[in-house]
């Protein structure tokens, strides 16, 4: 969601910049805008849509070696031009990520100053905020400041000012942005694949940090204006892991990375042994009650897991999405650990959720993909998923990549509380060690989901149903489908449909019916013989082998362990949708509306 880049170097800044907001792009954005110097002046290029049309209007020649460029998500006002950042008021140029909730307040005041506005947007009230306090105050940093006291919300901010064109500001809270340096020049960039061409060696700004940017140096202020220095960070991952190879989309690069991801993130926690197990997971064995909280996809990734939880480790959990719980009544006792979960880990509301548990003294654990994110770093305690650099907007093996991590978890558990057999656990792991052969089997069986693909592709809407931990993966199913083909498709547990949604069921309406539970696979079998009895379209996606012919489709999945089950559920799923969207001709990594990290409420 928006993204932010800034150079100032010895080179053209330019393509730098352009070339870091194409990196970016993964994001979600539909506008897109540049300010630079040139001739001693700050001028502005902004463009709607993609940033193929931005490109169009840049002089990519230009001797210009000082740039702040931002993709901007819609929040206050339409994607248009006037809309697009960067912003400029008076002698301050700003682009913006986040969300400034008094912007009215400050609108209102500073319209009595005598300040006009052109946009809807929030950010346009900081520009004019910085200029007025810079009247105040006649020092950038200290207008900086004064500022930074009067914005209630997030805010990543990238800042020019006419009156020091060497510079560039960057300031933050909440949102988060990183500096990095090479030999011509350095950067402030809100995440790392914006800089990966040049360095991968990175300073995290710190909540209320002041960075002063220019072709020598970075100076950092801390929030009492005071000098501070940080040490870099480096980014070990791949720098091919962003690019797209020969892969058509991104999201099929990264289903087909499922395997590998598996055995990166097992190999962390897990060598064939439960002693390892009790190293990297001992901590959570004084923990009772566990909370599960996260958006989307990763949520229900933790409604999965409270399933196998609760069924196999004895511990009673409670999933709920992040915007729901961080205002929501919560009956924490000393004994209960709040897990959050998240690809980004800058989730505006699953940190919000974070730091509530934090507030009532409740200790905290992030599974999260990017390393050193903003959840990562608040929690108590972190464990890694070794998803590396997810792009596509729809998650798939960052998805994969969490419910290992759950599956590890709930191993670890059932064993400490005596819940499995010692012959259960051995076949577990002989499971857990031949995940990835059966992982790459499914995935070459793309061809079975495509041609199923291509039967259901031009219908209006799609049912996924299911019991149990099914009805958790149909949630997901539903969710990978609708998001990237805009089929209206929805989740329902099994025995719920009659109650109902039934009526929904006309002639040949697609109904993808989820059954590996072996204990409750009877009954749902009985409730897609209603469905199918009206005539619906029934593509069953089970491991175990029907008795009688009651579908029209069957995708056959490997049987597992159900704590390892749900991981080779979802590739089907994942492929399906991928193929439906395809046929449809949509934008498969970048849905429209959608942003790959949420960092506004
Ligand atoms: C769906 C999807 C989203 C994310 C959700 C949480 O494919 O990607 O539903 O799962 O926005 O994002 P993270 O995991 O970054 O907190």
């Amino acid at each position: 969601m928006c993204g932010i880049v800034g150079f100032a170097g010895k080179t053209k800044c330019i393509p730098i910049i352009y070339s870091g907001l194409e990196a970016l792009e993964y994001r979600g954005y539909d506008s897109a805008g540049i300010a630079y110097i040139y001739n001693d002046k700050i001028n502005i290029i902004k463009e709607k849509g993609k940033l193929i049309n931005l490109k169009k209007k840049l002089d990519f020649d230009i001797n210009s070696t000082i740039a702040i460029g931002h993709t901007r998500w819609a929040t206050h006002g339409n994607a248009n031009i006037t809309n697009a950042h960067p912003h400029q008021v008076g002698k301050f140029t700003v682009v913006h990520n986040g969300i400034i909730e008094n912007y009215i307040e400050l609108k209102n005041k500073l319209s009595k100053k005598g300040y006009q506005f052109k946009s809807e947007t929030d950010t346009e009230v900081i520009s004019a905020l910085l200029d007025y306090n810079y009247k105040l105050e006649k020092d950038i940093l200290k207008a900086i400041d004064k500022t930074k006291k009067e914005l209630i919300g997030s805010f990543a901010l990238g800042i020019l000012c006419s009156d020091d064109i060497k510079d560039i500001y960057a300031l933050r809270y909440s949102s988060p942005l990183i500096l990095a340096s090479f030999t011509n020049g350095n950067f402030l960039a809100s995440d790392i694949p914006a800089i990966l061409n040049y360095t991968n060696k990175y300073i995290i700004l710190e909540n209320l940090e002041i960075a002063k940017i220019n072709k020598e140096t970075i100076t950092i202020y801390n929030k009492d204006l005071k000098e501070v220095k940080h040490s870099y960070h480096t980014y070990n991952g791949e720098k091919s892991n962003v690019q797209k190879n020969s892969y058509e989309h991104f999201m099929l690069k990264e289903i087909n990375e499922e395997d590998k991801v598996y055995k990166n993130t097992i190999n962390s926690y897990f060598d064939g042994t439960l002693k390892s197990l009790n190293e990297n997971f001992g901590f959570l064995k004084k923990y009772k009650k566990i909370d599960i909280v996260a958006c989307g996809s990763a949520y229900h990734t933790g409604v999965i897991a409270k399933s196998l939880l609760e069924n196999y480790a004895n511990i009673k959990v409670y999933t709920e999405v992040a915007s729901e719980y961080r205002y929501k009544k919560c009956f924490y006792d000393k004994d209960t650990l709040v897990i959050l979960v998240s690809q980004s880990g800058e989730t505006a509301d699953t940190l919000a959720a974070l730091r509530k548990a934090k507030n009532d003294k409740i200790k905290t654990l992030a599974i999260v993909n990017a390393i050193d994110s903003s959840i990562a770093r608040e929690a108590d305690y972190v464990l890694y998923t070794k998803a590396g650099p997810e792009i596509a907007v729809a998650t798939t093996k960052a998805y994969l990549a969490q419910l290992t991590v759950f599956s590890l978890i709930t191993l670890y558990l059932a064993y400490i509380n005596n819940q499995l057999s010692s012959k259960e656990i051995d076949n577990i792991i002989k499971d857990i060690i031949k995940l990835p052969r059966l992982i790459k089997k499914e995935i070459n069986n793309y061809q079975i989901y495509y041609n199923i693909a291509d039967k259901i592709y031009e219908n209006k809407q799609v049912f996924f149903i299911g019991r149990g931990l099914d009805y958790a993966n149909s949630l997901e199913g539903a969710l990978k489908l609708k998001e990237i083909s805009y089929i209206n498709s929805v989740a329902y547990q099994a025995g719920e449909l009659k109650h109902g949604t039934i009526s929904l069921i006309e002639n040949k309406t697609p109904v993808i019916a989820i059954a590996t539970d072996e204990v409750i696979i009877d009954k749902t079998i009985s409730n897609i013989k209603e469905v199918k009895a009206r005539n619906a379209y029934v593509i069953y996606v089970s491991s175990i082998n029907p008795k009688d012919i009651f579908y029209d489709d069957f995708i056959k999945i490997e049987k597992v362990h159900p704590i390892l089950q749900s991981i080779l559920t979802i590739i089907p799923l994942q492929l399906l949708a991928y193929k439906v969207a395809k046929n449809n001709k949509c934008d498969i990594d970048k849905p429209r509306n959608l942003a790959k990290s949420v960092t506004v409420e």
